[in-house]
């Protein structure tokens, strides 16, 4: 299998290119969306463009300043585009994200862009949504409760603890996330719906009915899929 850091730079390259003077683009989070970030600095250095960056968390802020592109917030813009990753997508183009712990800002971002494309490796392709557990961002007050109750609805929640840091990882927002397997998601745009409404649940990972677009690397090639179902496309 070709590189997968490799794939991830090529879709990374392969969405810069989809990005048009004068849009406003939502810059999602992840290893693959920070490819795609740095090309795009570059080609608005090249070409002298005029593009706004609206960051998805500190990461993607941190390095759009870096490469030099213009920030602001979705308080000041409405979005045209949004590029961001994912750690699982379905036949159906559902997807899981909050790998990086960003899935609510990215969410909000992602959704109030009017095209949203997501780009990921091969390894990201799945039957069914579940392989990867459920990211879900909670306050911290909830933690013994929202757990309680996702275990009654046959979840299986684990606390996220940092890594070069003590305790639990802490969000761009000042929450906990608790990793949830469930044994099967059969539907994910109601196991969405259902995780949001636990009280104490600011967001999951559940990204269903949103992606236009999917830019996915492959061995010797990127394969592009639409949403038909998008009005975009329709
Ligand atoms: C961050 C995300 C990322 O987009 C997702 O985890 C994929 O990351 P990577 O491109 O590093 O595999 O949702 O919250």
């Amino acid at each position: 299998m070709i590189d997968k850091e490799l794939q991830k730079e090529n879709v990374g390259i392969k969405a810069t290119k989809l990005i048009k003077d004068g849009q406003v683009v939502g810059l999602g989070t992840g290893s693959t969306t920070q490819y795609f970030i740095k090309h795009l600095g570059k080609r608005i250095q090249e070409e002298e463009l005029d593009i706004i960056g609206i960051p998805t968390s500190y990461q993607s802020l941190i390095t759009a300043k870096d490469v030099g592109i213009k920030t602001g917030t979705l308080d000041e813009y409405d979005i045209d585009i949004a590029v961001d990753g994912a750690d699982e997508i379905d036949s159906n183009m559902d997807l899981i994200k909050g790998g990086g712990a960003a899935h609510t800002l990215e969410k909000l971002i992602d959704s109030a862009a009017k095209e949203f494309i997501v780009i990921i490796d091969e390894s990201k392709s799945v039957e069914k949504l579940g392989r990867f557990p459920v990211p879900i961002e909670i306050i911290p007050e909830a933690l013994r409760i929202v757990k309680k109750t996702l275990t009654d609805i046959n979840g299986f929640p684990e606390l996220r603890m940092g890594i070069n840091k003590d305790g639990p990882v802490i969000t761009d927002n000042g929450n906990f996330i608790l990793d949830t397997k469930f044994e099967e998601i059969n539907n994910p745009k109601e196991l969405e719906s259902i995780l949001n409404s636990i009280p104490g649940v600011l967001e999951n990972g559940i990204f269903a009915g949103i992606v236009d677009q999917a830019i996915i690397g492959q061995e010797n090639d990127i394969k592009t899929k639409y949403n038909e179902n998008r009005e975009i496309y329709s």
